[in-house]
């Protein structure tokens, strides 16, 4: 599986990685694979060096306790966000401006400001936001879980919130706080998937998934109301909880649904959710027209589509699909991206890795298309999370390749593009 890609990116491993090149226009491998950012610790943009000493003094900013995770691109404006997942962390949703900034290591700055970013200032500001996503209607759209640390350390300082932002004037557009009956003891939501209908803006339905309460929480733009949706597919594979990423041996056993991807609406009006928990390597597919209807989300255990496994190395966490059909998805046991070209049956004989760096991608933690130009973020996350990272090192970096070249002679390059119907995806 991925052996032709493989092929092409060891080759070009070897020439791609030179110490002291690492700069904007550093090309990684055979697809201009770009380093555009890159930081050892994330900055600020404080008003002033006086505030931003007091902050650091105060101990609201802690540069070594800032993990960026998720990546969003509009217009000129690249989103990176923060969970607080330690101490320190003066923004959890921030942007720096592609116009002014063509490489290095920006700051960054809070989004819609720093008020809006003050931790556990619940109904006024967004304490931690994990991925989000702007739609074609100029949306911005952020899951607020309020909490404030991570696993065993987690206090949920204000309740989970979806605030949707107008990114044309910054103002907030719709605040939703998660109604008790969507969550449960275990909820940890880090994903969201925003699916738009033919029916214009308001034909807006928001997918959030539960990774560690094993749900699915449906979110209607127009009816301003959320439920939530349990499937068996939501939960882990007992048996693929083993990692080994970034020099580390770790287990995360209980990683259920994260990734999910939207096709392109098909003939019936409605689009495909693909899904799949972290600890899997399967692909799992339900169509919206079962998500977005209340009643018929709750009594469709057989709508939900299995799709083969991805094979070895095969976790993935995030994942994308283009207006094309072309599914992007990280593999964070192989410090790889991969791609998956939907118009062929799913599974590994049709899914090629696009982009490899044994360094530079060491968990590509979100991958993003925009105008054409797949975007990722790497964050050597575990070693975060269960080491320490070598600050000394570049330890984030935000990475593009244009689709085009990064799927040339791979199986994901198969014209005419056209949109067929769900039959192809999977073998009934
Ligand atoms: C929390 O988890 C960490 C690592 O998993 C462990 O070392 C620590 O003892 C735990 N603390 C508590 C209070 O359970
Ligand atoms: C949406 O519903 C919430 C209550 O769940 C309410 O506070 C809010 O005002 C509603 N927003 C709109 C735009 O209807
Ligand atoms: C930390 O990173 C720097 C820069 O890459 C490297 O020279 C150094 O050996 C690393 N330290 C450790 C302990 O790995």
């Amino acid at each position: 599986m991925f052996r032709g890609l493989i092929f092409v990116s060891f080759l070009y491993l070897g020439v791609g990685w030179v110490a002291g090149l690492q700069r904007w226009g550093t090309q990684f491998g055979q697809a201009p694979l770009l380093e555009r950012f890159f930081w050892k610790t994330l900055d600020f943009a404080y008003p002033d060096a006086a505030s931003r000493q007091l902050a650091m003094l105060k101990g609201e900013f802690i540069p070594e306790n800032a993990l960026p995770v998720g990546i969003e691109i509009w217009r000129n404006k690249l989103f990176v966000t923060i969970p607080r997942w330690r101490n320190g962390i003066p923004a959890t949703l921030n942007y720096l401006s592609l116009d002014t900034n063509r490489g290095g290591s920006p700051k960054l700055t809070p989004y819609p400001n720093w008020a809006q970013n003050k931790a556990g200032a619940c109904g006024s500001a967004m304490t931690t936001a994990y991925r989000i996503h702007a739609d074609a209607c100029d949306r911005l759209w952020v899951l607020d879980t309020g909490t404030i640390g991570i696993g065993n350390t987690t206090v949920q300082a204000c309740p989970y919130t979806l605030n949707v932002f107008d990114l044309t004037t910054d103002k907030i557009l719709r605040q939703y706080r998660l109604r008790p009956e969507d969550i449960n003891m275990n909820t940890f939501i880090a994903n969201i998937a925003v699916d738009l209908g033919k029916g214009g803006c308001n034909d807006a339905y928001a997918y959030l998934s539960d990774e560690l309460g094993y749900g699915l929480i449906v979110y209607s733009w127009e009816q301003n109301k959320s439920w939530r949706v349990t499937h068996s597919y939501f939960m882990p594979d007992p048996l693929a909880g083993d990692y080994n990423i970034g020099g580390l041996n770790f287990q995360w056993g209980e990683e259920g649904i994260f990734g999910m991807s939207l096709s392109p609406v098909s003939g019936d009006g409605f689009r495909t959710l693909f899904f799949h928990p972290l600890s899997s390597r399967r692909e799992f597919a339900v169509s919206t027209r079962i998500l977005r209807d209340e009643q018929l989300s709750q009594n469709s255990y057989h709508e939900f589509q299995v799709l083969p496994e991805r094979g070895p190395l095969g976790h993935c966490t995030s994942s994308v699909m283009d207006e094309k059909g072309l599914q992007f998805f990280n593999l964070i046991d192989q410090n790889a991206v991969g791609c998956w070209n939907s118009l062929l049956p799913y599974g590994p004989q049709n899914q090629a890795v696009v982009v490899r760096h044994d360094d530079a991608l060491i968990f590509p933690a979100d991958v993003k298309i925009n105008n054409g130009l797949l975007w990722i973020i790497s964050d050597r996350m575990p070693v975060f999370l269960i080491s320490t990272l070598n600050y000394t090192d570049v330890n984030f970096r935000i990475l593009t390749v244009p689709v085009k070249d990064a799927i040339a002679g791979t199986v994901c390059e198969n014209s005419p593009w056209g949109y067929v119907s769900n039959s192809v995806w999977w073998e009934k």
